[in-house]
């Protein structure tokens, strides 16, 4: 990983590390990954309840996409496969769900507890092919962070949260 996602990572792990709750613990990773990464431009997490993915805390435009059904949309696509996935141009993907008429690339990354999806990580950039290979190491290695915090059902109750990055 370059220096800017390896401190970007440490930054998260303290965040984390530090934070009981899992409310704030997934407020300051959307926050802290807008801040260091400024091709970040929307950074949002998704929780999976019953069959529909439900918008947490994000930085960002709000997207009119709050509540996702499993198979729609990168975000659905990225649950059911349960495997990340990079989109180079989303305006080329017939799957994708338009959130803001600048983004141009999307990475979606679930969190899993074993073979259980959680949720997910979603971040969109206004620049086409922003998202490499560092880019879907940090976000898998936050994701594994996040699970634990959020195993619990009661951990996972989605309220769309529009943060200052
Ligand atoms: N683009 C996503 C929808 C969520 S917004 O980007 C915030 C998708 O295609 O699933």
């Amino acid at each position: 990983m370059h220096d800017r996602h390896k401190l970007t990572l440490d930054a998260i792990r303290a965040a984390i590390d530090s934070e009981p709750n899992s409310q704030r613990a997934m407020e300051s990773t959307v926050q802290l990954l807008a801040r260091h990464l400024t091709d970040y431009t929307w950074t949002g997490i998704y929780l999976l309840e019953g069959n529909e993915l439900c918008l947490g805390p994000f930085v960002g435009k709000p997207s009119p996409h709050t509540r996702i059904p499993l198979g729609r949309g990168i975000c659905g696509a990225a649950a059911a496969e349960k495997a990340t996935i990079i989109v180079d141009d989303v305006n080329a993907d017939p799957r994708y769900l338009a959130c803001s008429i600048e983004t141009r690339s999307e990475i979606v990354v679930p969190i899993m507890a074993g073979d259980d999806v959680l949720g997910e990580l979603d971040i969109d950039s206004d620049k086409v092919a922003a998202f490499g290979a560092d880019d879907r190491e940090l976000l898998e290695a936050v994701a594994a962070l996040l699970a634990p915090k959020i195993a619990k059902p009661e951990d996972r109750r989605a309220a769309a949260l529009p943060l200052e990055s």
